[in-house]
């Protein structure tokens, strides 16, 4: 168990908050957030880096939310970004934008002008075309572009095939083979300034292994690309430490670090600035979605626990089959039931988990676990549903970070003809 989220007698505290009062008190569906296990999360990345000339970058993607930007940004963090509707949440939290990485496939030449207004400090590159383009849009504002070419390793992370990235079936990344002659093409453009090198080989990586292969790959590509007498200051690593959603055991972000600072000094690339882009292992288990049973429905063939969030909140089970702990957040003495747990939207998809057992009545208040990462970032209005609320608790204080949506506002921007 987490020491942020625990139970005292039969009531789920998360800190010092009872979360069955959260949800009398701000309604259901309820994002709840504790900052402290975000700080914790972050610590061992901090200690494992210590000492070395070096950047944490917190994916957005994971949660955008702009008090968990806040948060990280107090707390000295850079940060990855995939748009301009990012950049501007990063800006807003008070992050720096020369801390800055702007990582995706498919930057548009507004995002580009912009980001680079704002003085990003590195775009992570991932192809030739974006590379002339960005080239090109840097020249006529007369600016230049910070460049890392994000390489395809092509290993296998051993994850779920929607959220692996580094195989060469993979829409991301420079192909390693292409990689060096891409360098060489950069460092002729006139407003690149080729600074780096990253890869991110997927996300919920729960092994060492994929990661001291990618950096061997990358080290290689370093050697290679440097005898062309280009320089790389820094070695971004990307992000996809994974988490412990039930059984899995991924490795301690300080364990992780650790060997790949070993294998990067034995190799003799100590000098350079390393970073990373660690999202759901930053947030991922500091957060629950709290949803209250509305109506328990047995049958011969399955048991239907219908509760008041949906896909629509969390689309990580209908997205991925993804397993996610369902627990009551006031403990019942007695028999489990063995329980699918649903949401009302209409679609069979439409589930958060299943073959759960749990002791719950209607009215009470699960919480959905790990539910930190990618969890409101992915959150639609699907079934024309407002997005949950969202809350961050602190020790024993609790602050709205974002209000439950209006459904008027759903519909704000829609004309009758
Ligand atoms: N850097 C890049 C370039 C990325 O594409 C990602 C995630 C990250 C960093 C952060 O990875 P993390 O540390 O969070 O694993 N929606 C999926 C996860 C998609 C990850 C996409 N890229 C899910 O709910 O499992």
């Amino acid at each position: 168990g987490s020491p942020f989220l625990q139970y005292r007698g039969e009531d789920l505290y998360l800190e010092d908050v009872r979360l069955a009062d959260l949800a009398t008190q701000h309604g259901t569906p309820l994002y709840v957030y504790s900052r402290n296990a975000m700080r914790a999360a972050l610590a061992p990345y901090q200690q494992a880096l210590e000492g070395r000339q070096h950047l944490i970058c917190y994916a957005v993607k994971a949660n955008s939310n702009l008090a968990v930007l806040q948060t990280f940004a107090q707390a000295g963090c850079g940060f990855d970004i995939v748009s301009a509707g990012e950049l501007a949440r990063v800006l807003a939290a008070g992050g720096q934008p020369g801390k800055v990485v702007f990582s995706g496939v498919g930057k548009t030449r507004d995002e580009m002008k912009l980001a680079m207004q704002a003085g990003v400090k590195c775009f992570n590159v991932e192809s030739t075309a974006e590379l002339e383009v960005l080239s090109d849009v840097a020249s006529q504002n007369g600016l230049t572009a910070r460049v890392s070419l994000r390489v395809n390793p092509d290993v296998d992370a051993g994850t779920h095939p929607y959220i692996s990235t580094g195989l060469k079936g993979n829409k991301f990344g420079i192909a390693h083979e292409l990689a060096v002659e891409t360098y060489r093409r950069a460092a002729q453009l006139p407003g690149i300034e080729v600074v780096g090198i990253d890869c991110h080989i997927g996300s919920q990586i729960t092994d060492v292994s994929p990661y001291l292969d990618a950096l061997e790959r990358v080290l290689d590509l370093v050697e290679a690309i440097e005898s062309h007498g280009i320089t790389l200051h820094h070695l971004d690593l990307g992000g996809g430490l994974g988490i412990r959603y039930t059984d899995e055991t991924p490795p301690d972000a300080r364990t992780l670090i650790g060997q790949l600072l070993a294998r990067i000094d034995v190799r003799g690339h100590g000098h350079r600035e390393v970073m990373f882009e660690p999202g759901r292992s930053l947030v991922g288990n500091a957060g629950v979605l709290l949803t209250e049973v509305m109506f328990l429905k047995p049958g011969e063939q399955k048991n239907f626990c219908v509760v008041d969030a949906a896909m629509n909140d969390l689309m990580r089970p209908a997205l991925y089959e993804a397993y996610m702990g369902i627990v009551n957040t006031r403990q019942r003495r007695g028999e489990t039931t063995t329980w699918d747990v649903v949401g009302p939207v209409c679609e069979s998809g439409d589930w958060l988990g299943r073959d759960r057992d749990l002791n719950v009545q209607p009215g009470d208040v699960l919480a959905v676990l790990s539910a930190g990462a990618y969890g409101m970032t992915m959150a639609s209005n699907y079934n024309s549903r407002g997005r949950a609320a969202e809350l961050m608790v602190d020790g024993a204080q609790v602050h709205v970070i974002r209000a439950r949506e209006t459904v008027e506002s759903l519909f704000a921007e829609e004309r009758l003809i």
